[in-house]
């Protein structure tokens, strides 16, 4: 079996550096063990639904609990079987301020078939006071910098951070910590914790990825929960480029895995059940340099999903009431 899919192909293309990046339109659950061989993807880098009534255009997010976190561990046993022995599977997981343990329950049953061998925390916004950074931080006045949506509500803090889980087969795969590494501050630490002439040091697990500021979430952003192209990149970089084979985001959206794939030029394998999603991804590819190199997306074919998708929409296990983010707020 090829690497690369057959199935429900929406759009192919190939990047600047070569690689190939198809897209399908298909429910990943099907598709992706039908499509990829077992062992065949170095990494897996996604965020899927995260079951808090998200405003998507296809997909139902407001499932009954019990039965969402049997879909998402579906989700990770299929994972498990197309992730090589050495590879990491990063899953992006955010949670409401009313229930923070959320990300941790989706987590353990995605993760189930998994070692977990990293926990990285996505700070989305920080303010950081001078005074407490010390003489080498060159800071020269306190700063508050990023995004978040804010909640209304007098209980809960806004939420600025989400995770990414990266979990292996069994806890023991070796990471390019360097590739994401940070220059010393303080050239004297260098030589005092060996650095040796990378002057880097470990990034560690808390990385700040800011949402670039928009103007229009509608046009500049048009999917409910993207995460920033940069937070895959990383995960690609810290896994080691030059053994990725193959990476697959089974739930692409607006295409930040694809475009991070592109970027540091490894072929790739994107779902979606949305073909409005898909054919966003599409353009962003197209502008940041793939040719397209076949399949005509056919938005009205329907998608091979097994299940109705109308659910009932029931109560999210009161999610959705206070602590809500207010939608459109945020950049
Ligand atoms: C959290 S979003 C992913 C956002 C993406 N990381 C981005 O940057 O745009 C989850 C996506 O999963 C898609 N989806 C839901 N169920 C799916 C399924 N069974 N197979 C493939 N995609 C699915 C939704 O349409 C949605 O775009």
């Amino acid at each position: 079996m090829s690497a690369l899919p057959t199935t429900h192909p929406f759009a192919r293309f190939t990047g600047p550096q070569g690689a190939p990046t198809t897209l399908c339109r298909a429910d990943a659950l099907r598709s992706m063990p039908r499509d990829l061989a077992a062992g065949s993807a170095d990494v897996v880098v996604t965020s899927p639904p995260y079951n808090l009534d998200a405003a998507y255009g296809e997909y139902d997010d407001a499932r009954p609990s019990q039965e969402y976190l049997r879909w998402i561990g579906r989700v990770g046993r299929c994972v498990a079987r197309v992730l090589a022995e050495s590879g990491s599977f990063f899953v992006n997981l955010g949670g409401p301020p009313s229930d923070p343990g959320w990300p941790w329950e989706v987590a353990r049953a995605a993760g189930r078939p998994f070692v977990l061998q990293n926990v990285i925390h996505w700070v989305k916004s920080i303010a950081i006071e001078k005074a407490s950074t010390g003489r080498t931080s060159g800071l020269d006045r306190d700063i508050a910098v990023g995004h978040y949506k804010p909640v209304n509500s007098h209980r809960y803090l806004n939420s600025a951070h989400e995770y990414i889980f990266h979990f292996t087969h069994r806890g023991d795969v070796e990471l390019e910590r360097l590739a994401i590494g940070v220059p010393y501050q303080d050239r004297s630490n260098a030589t005092r914790w060996g650095a040796g002439r990378s002057g880097l040091r470990c990034r560690g697990n808390t990385w700040f990825l800011p949402y670039p500021t928009i103007q229009h979430r509608s046009s500049d952003r048009p999917h409910p929960t993207a995460f920033p192209p940069e937070l895959p990149e990383r995960c690609l970089r810290l896994h080691g480029v030059g053994r990725i084979r193959l990476a697959v985001d089974p739930f692409v959206g607006i295409g930040g895995s694809a475009i991070a794939a592109l970027r540091v030029g490894v072929p790739f394998v994107g779902y979606d059940i949305d073909a409005t999603y898909l054919t966003e991804t599409a353009r962003l590819l197209e502008r940041a340099g793939a040719v397209r190199t076949g399949e005509t997306p056919d938005l009205a074919a329907p998608v091979d999903r097994g299940a109705p998708r109308a659910r009932e929409r029931m109560g999210n296990r009161g999610r959705r009431v206070e602590g809500r983010p207010t939608p459109g707020l945020a950049a």
